[in-house]
């Protein structure tokens, strides 16, 4: 049965580089999306710059230039950045656009005149001289607790208190560098409360992780509250409808964003959205996301699409972060490795395979251990993998004028690797790409040990026995077809020059239980080469060297 299923990442925002912390969920999130394609389903996967919100602004005012042009330059980066990575978007668009002005507008007109929209006047830290409301990480001062100096408004890195920004003792703007004083303004509030028999409901759905459920647990046994969805000007978003000078809040119009980026996708493909977005669609919606913003996927955005009248999301699947030999990334170690720094230096599909060994259903952090990396990508792809293919292509190429035989020698063999496709479907289909993995390396192992125990480089010498020759290597070429197609999710690339050296149209998931016989395949080539250690190094010292100041 053929399934409709939609797949989001989370949107970047538009003012800093891609790096690999985020590749770890836009590799996640691609290698499932691929997977889904290659079984037939029909999967769109959709993403976009997120690009609103003060930081923005005030980065593009740093700069010189507007908003508009920053998020224009940044979003071509990030495009660039992802195609690098092989990461196959459907659609890739930007929350500043019509469409999600349209659903932000729809979205929230529907929440207010269901009654979930609340006014209230709050009073915030606001800078005379900028003239703007400033967010808790503009403001910094001394901690009313233990007294360090230069600490944010919400929170102390010194003492971990936590505290609001009024406690905060002289209190600077960030921005300005003057005072802050306390003004009053009126907010909008999305009243989440209302939501929680439902949020309950759909929190009971299949699959959602075990943190996650008992996170949300968490949260509502500490109750919901109204949340705060307005921003005054100045701020680079979309006004509220009604008003001069309020805007939504980034993270309101932010997750609309994967359904403008889809209503684009379906002008130019000539999709209904509306089949997939109705409350009572019968397609599948999955949002990759970072263990981080949990809280916005799994509360605040089923409560808004279902008070909107939308279908709420069939699943959540969040990650966790990226460490670098056991550590936070760091600029002065060179371990912040921006993701066009890595392409600089090596093969995106190396940290695709790593990343595919170390990720499973769990949100724990994972982590790049450089040398693990290199001996792992050589020892696996090149060191196993890629040579079934190479120890038997030879013979076919110069005994057998290039020509599989007509026989399997061992058709047992092949029969049992390429039963394992459904087990191993199963495992993509949960995430479990670890699990992946080591499947298919152990029967990488078992058709390395087969080609071991056959020699046929000690039948070559025999003229009797071509043959058997021929049956074995055409053997090996089989084994090594079946492996590359449960691998090609995570290798798209090295997949498309194995199925060039076998003269095979595009493989799918149902391809993986007919041999090839009686075919012509081409020269081998390598398809993979090992890591050198140097070229990480580099990799490495450019990270030092790209981000020392000008
Ligand atoms: O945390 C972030 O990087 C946000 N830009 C993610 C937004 S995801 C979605 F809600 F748009
Ligand atoms: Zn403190």
């Amino acid at each position: 049965m053929s399934r409709k299923i939609l797949v989001t990442s989370a949107l970047p925002y538009a003012n800093g580089p891609i790096h690999l912390g985020h590749l770890v969920e836009y590799i996640q999130t691609d290698i499932w999306v691929r997977y889904q394609k290659l079984q037939g389903h029909e999967c769109w996967y959709v993403c976009a710059d997120d690009a609103h919100g003060t930081p923005i602004m005030l980065k593009a005012r740093e700069q010189g230039i507007t908003p508009e042009a920053l998020i224009e330059q940044v979003g071509a980066d990030h495009r660039r950045d992802f195609a690098g990575f092989h990461i196959g978007f459907d659609n890739y668009y930007s929350t500043h656009s019509a469409e999600n002005r349209h659903f932000s507008e729809l979205i929230y007109t529907r929440l207010r005149d269901g009654g979930w929209i609340d006014r209230q006047t709050i009073t915030q830290a606001y800078d005379e001289r900028e003239g703007m409301f400033l967010p808790d990480r503009y403001i910094k001062g001394t901690c009313p607790r233990c007294g360090a100096d230069d600490q944010y408004g919400d929170n102390c890195e010194a003492c971990g208190a936590s505290y609001s920004p009024d406690e905060l003792q002289n209190p600077v703007s960030v921005i300005s560098g003057e005072t802050p004083v306390q003004r009053a303004s009126e907010h909008y509030f999305f009243r989440l409360q209302d939501f929680e028999p439902m949020l309950r409901e759909w929190a009971t759905g299949e699959g959602l992780q075990e943190e996650v459920a008992n996170k949300l647990q968490e949260w509502f046994d500490a109750g919901l509250r109204a949340w705060d969805i307005s921003r005054d000007a100045p701020y680079f978003g979309f006004q509220i409808p009604d008003t001069t000078d309020k805007y939504f809040y980034v993270w309101l119009d932010a997750p609309i964003g994967y359904m403008a980026s889809f209503q684009d996708l379906c002008n130019r493909q000539g999709l209904d959205f509306d089949a997939w977005w109705r409350a009572d669609s019968d397609a599948e919606l999955y949002h990759f996301i970072g263990k981080d913003i949990v809280y916005f996927h799994a509360l605040f955005w089923p409560a808004m699409l279902h008070g909107a009248g939308f279908r709420t999301p069939t699943r959540v699947c969040a990650h966790g972060f990226l460490t670098v030999d056991g550590q936070k990334m760091s600029k002065s170690r060179g371990t912040f490795i921006m993701a066009e720094t890595y392409l600089r230096h090596l093969d995106p599909e190396y940290l695709r395979y790593y990343f595919a060994a170390k990720l499973g259903t769990g949100v724990h952090d994972i982590d790049l251990s450089l040398e693990d990396f290199t001996q792992r990508v050589n020892a696996d792809l090149v060191g196993k993998l890629v040579n079934i293919a190479s120890r038997c292509a030879g013979f076919i190429q110069k005994r057998f004028d290039g020509q599989l035989g007509p026989r399997l020698d061992t058709p047992e063999l092949f029969r049992r690797i390429s039963a394992r496709a459904e087990t191993i479907g199963g495992l993509y289909e949960e995430r479990e790409y670890a699990r992946v993995v080591r499947e298919v390396m152990a029967l990488a192992d078992e058709a390395n040990q087969y080609i071991d125990e056959k020699k046929p480089w000690v039948l070559a010498k025999d003229p009797d026995q071509a043959e058997a020759l021929h049956a074995i290597s055409t053997t090996g070429i089989n084994l090594f077809r079946v492996l590359m197609l449960y691998l090609k999710p995570v290798l798209p690339r090295t997949a498309e020059a194995a199925e060039a050296f076998l003269q095979v149209p595009p493989m799918a998931w149902a391809d993986a239980g007919q041999p090839l016989l009686d075919h012509r395949i081409e020269r081998f080539k390598p398809l993979m080469t090992r890591i050198d250690p140097a070229a990480v190094e580099a990799m490495i010292e450019d990270s030092r060297e790209s981000l020392k100041p000008a």
